[in-house]
């Protein structure tokens, strides 16, 4: 298995099907499901991953947002795809951002396929633009060109609500999850990735104003349920947490006071880990190496939680056993 690939390990497994290391170890030999070892750790990826847990996920479409820039929504729509992928998600992020800094992430050239503003004014198809970066998670690139996107939609006059979410039909079908990494902004863009989206996680920071930019997002998604009679939830996410400065106290307990925010906020946080940035300047990712990192195991929770993988794993009925 390649060093780049994103690697589930089996003690990760295990402690997420709850059953010993060598139930795991057994099962992949019997099952016969591909593993790889090395440093004396067993590790594999997609396609074991969705022999082993066989999670009867629930499709959704997750958008990252806020108007607040650099609060980290790139990294983790990035990480919580390759983990939710580890998991035996079929996932397709789509990048909306005109910086394209989640296919720079994935380390793809955007100048030789389609792109938003290409279907949207140029009548290309989606799946043209669908980049494939390992097994079972593909990316829709996002380049520059896609700053003109609100205007074409204005001008068009596109009927938002319907817009991406016409858009990503003919493809919805073949994946468990769908991505919209947004700009730090809001628009005709972004309002219609939120309405085509069944969750909005919006990522803020423990720094001055940090929270600035959260209510702004949280009343438009209210008025667009509200306008569109939708029910698209918001969460909102706690990351660069450090628990050794006074602010990053202060902003969580600021949350978990907040009427409007207290039970929208997730009870995963992301601690502030250079391991975000230095993988991606790596061309990899935080799942790459089998260390084990503070950014793994709270995009871990962070995607359990959110997904419900959990309880979805648990209620199924054909679980390993116990041994
Ligand atoms: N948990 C974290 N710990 C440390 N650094 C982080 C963390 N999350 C994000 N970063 C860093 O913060 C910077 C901004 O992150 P990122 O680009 O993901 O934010 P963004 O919200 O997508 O920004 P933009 O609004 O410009 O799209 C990057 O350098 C990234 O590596
Ligand atoms: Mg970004």
């Amino acid at each position: 298995m390649d060093n780049l690939y994103a690697k589930m390990t089996a003690s990760d497994a295990s402690v997420f099907m709850q059953v010993s290391l060598q139930s795991i170890h057994k099962h992949l030999k019997t099952k016969d499901i591909e593993s790889f070892k090395s440093q004396n750790r067993v590790y594999f990826g997609f396609e074991s991953a969705r022999k082993l847990f066989s999670i009867p996920f629930e499709k959704k479409v997750i958008s990252f947002q806020i108007v607040k820039g650099g609060t980290g929504k790139t990294s983790i729509a990035y990480s919580f795809a390759i983990r939710a992928n580890l998991y035996g998600a079929r996932v397709l992020c789509i990048d909306l951002d005109q910086q394209g800094n989640l296919t720079h992430a994935f380390s793809v050239d955007p100048n030789i396929v389609p792109v938003m503003i290409d279907v949207v004014k140029n009548n290309a198809e989606l799946s043209d633009g669908i980049v494939n970066i390992s097994p079972g998670l593909d990316l829709f690139p996002s380049r520059i060109d896609n700053a003109i996107l609100d205007n074409e939609i204005m001008l068009g006059r596109f009927p938002l609500e319907q817009l991406y979410l016409k858009i990503i039909e003919p493809i919805r079908e073949n994946y468990d999850l769908i991505i919209f990494d947004c700009p730090p902004a809001l628009g005709h863009s972004v309002a219609s990735s939120t309405l085509a989206s069944d969750i909005i996680i919006s990522p803020v920071t423990p720094e001055q104003f940090g929270l600035s930019g959260l209510k702004i997002t949280y009343d438009e998604v209210k008025i667009l349920n509200k306008n569109y009679l939708k029910d698209i939830k918001m969460k909102v996410l706690l990351n660069k947490f450090d628990s050794r400065t006074a602010l990053s106290s202060e902003v969580l307990r600021t949350l978990i006071n907040d009427e409007s925010f207290k039970d929208i906020t997730c009870n995963a946080l992301v601690r502030s880990n250079q391991e975000f940035s230095n993988t991606i300047f790596a061309g990899t990712n935080i799942y790459s190496s089998l260390k084990n990192t503070s950014a793994k195991e709270d995009i871990d929770l962070l995607v359990r939680e959110v997904l419900n993988l959990d309880e979805l794993y648990n209620k199924k009925t054909n679980k390993i056993e116990l041994m």
